[in-house]
């Protein structure tokens, strides 16, 4: 097996979790696994730019624990050149893949002409899929919306992908036009992948595993994204309800694998988030709220946490 075959060796149907700036990070990343072993996981974007001039410091961002395998590097930008120096950085990192983001609607990045902008470049986004696949020895993946206003020009641009090198295509089944919680159109990549022959996974409004196999039809796997946030349980095969107290160990693993990764200043403040989210709907949530957002060490987690666990059991 050639590692540019990866994605079509891989047990199907793939799922994971989807790239998400400021929630899939490695101690995220390592929790939804830990809930399911078998899922693939994608960084957050990166900037190739980024990548190329500082690279220290990102690479610090993109490090990942050896359990999170496979997990892929997701980067982004328009240039050739620091496209191949972010490849190379990614590949010596030890990632399984890389993933070219052609999706992202932010306005500083649209505005640079990155993300989904290249869509309305597609022959720079074919240079690009071309120049990053020709410059590693990992599979090249790209994750991008069904297109700009429309799917008009989706399959033109998912052969042409195919074409420039990709060996997988994820499409988030919006358009840029549409915020994250309109009802995604899936329809659009049942008809692509009847033009394609690389795999194709599917992205979109997935609520739980169950849905996303209804939805799968033709595709090759899906990923999840919102549905994960307080809920990393949504990537497991067994779906009895869970109390609280079942759901604890995983909590504070999170905390823990946070804190380990960016340190116990950084990782308390950016578990406040997630602790607000696992917390959302139990007996007294509301109540701890504002303990949960003055977190200053694991300590204070590990009580605060036990505070809700006593109200709700
Ligand atoms: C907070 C947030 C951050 C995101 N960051 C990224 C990103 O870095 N790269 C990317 O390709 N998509 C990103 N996305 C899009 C998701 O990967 C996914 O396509 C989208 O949320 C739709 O899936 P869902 O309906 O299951 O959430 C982000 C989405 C959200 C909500």
């Amino acid at each position: 097996m050639t590692t540019k075959d990866y994605w079509k060796n891989i047990k199907k149907p793939i799922i994971g979790l989807a790239p998400m700036d400021g929630y899939s990070d490695s101690a995220f990343r390592r929790t939804c696994k830990f809930v399911n072993p078998d899922i693939i996981t994608v960084t957050e974007f990166t900037s190739a730019d980024g990548l190329h001039y500082s690279s220290e410091k990102l690479k610090r961002k993109l490090s990942f624990h050896e359990n999170e395998q496979p997990v892929f590097a997701q980067i982004f930008g328009k240039d050739i050149e620091t496209f191949i120096s972010a490849t190379k950085v990614c590949e010596d990192m030890g990632f399984t893949g890389i993933d070219i983001n052609m999706g992202c609607p932010s306005k500083k990045v649209v505005k640079s002409e990155h993300g989904i902008a290249l869509r309305k470049s597609p022959d720079l986004a074919y240079k690009l899929i071309e120049t990053v696949a020709n410059n590693t020895k990992l599979p090249v993946s790209v994750k991008t919306r069904l297109g700009w206003s429309d799917a008009s020009d989706l399959i033109a641009f998912g052969k042409g992908a195919e074409n420039a090198g990709a060996n997988m295509l994820c499409i988030h089944a919006r358009t840029y036009k549409e915020p994250y919680n309109v009802p995604a159109q899936w329809e659009h990549l049942y008809e692509l992948k009847k033009h394609i022959s690389i795999p194709l996974l599917g992205n979109g409004g997935i609520v739980s595993l169950q849905d996303g196999l209804d939805k799968l039809n033709n595709l090759d796997g899906f990923l999840i994204g919102q549905a994960s946030f307080g809920n990393p349980w949504v990537f497991s095969l067994d779906d009895k309800p869970l109390s609280f107290i079942d759901r604890l160990p995983v909590i504070l693993k999170h905390a823990e694998w946070l804190i380990e990764s960016k340190g116990e200043q950084i990782g308390t403040r950016e578990i406040r988030k997630h602790l607000l989210s696992y917390v959302k709907g139990f007996r007294g949530a509301k109540e701890y709220r504002s303990k949960i957002t003055h977190v200053g060490c694991y300590e204070d987690i590990v009580s605060t946490l036990d505070l809700i666990k006593k109200e709700a059991s």
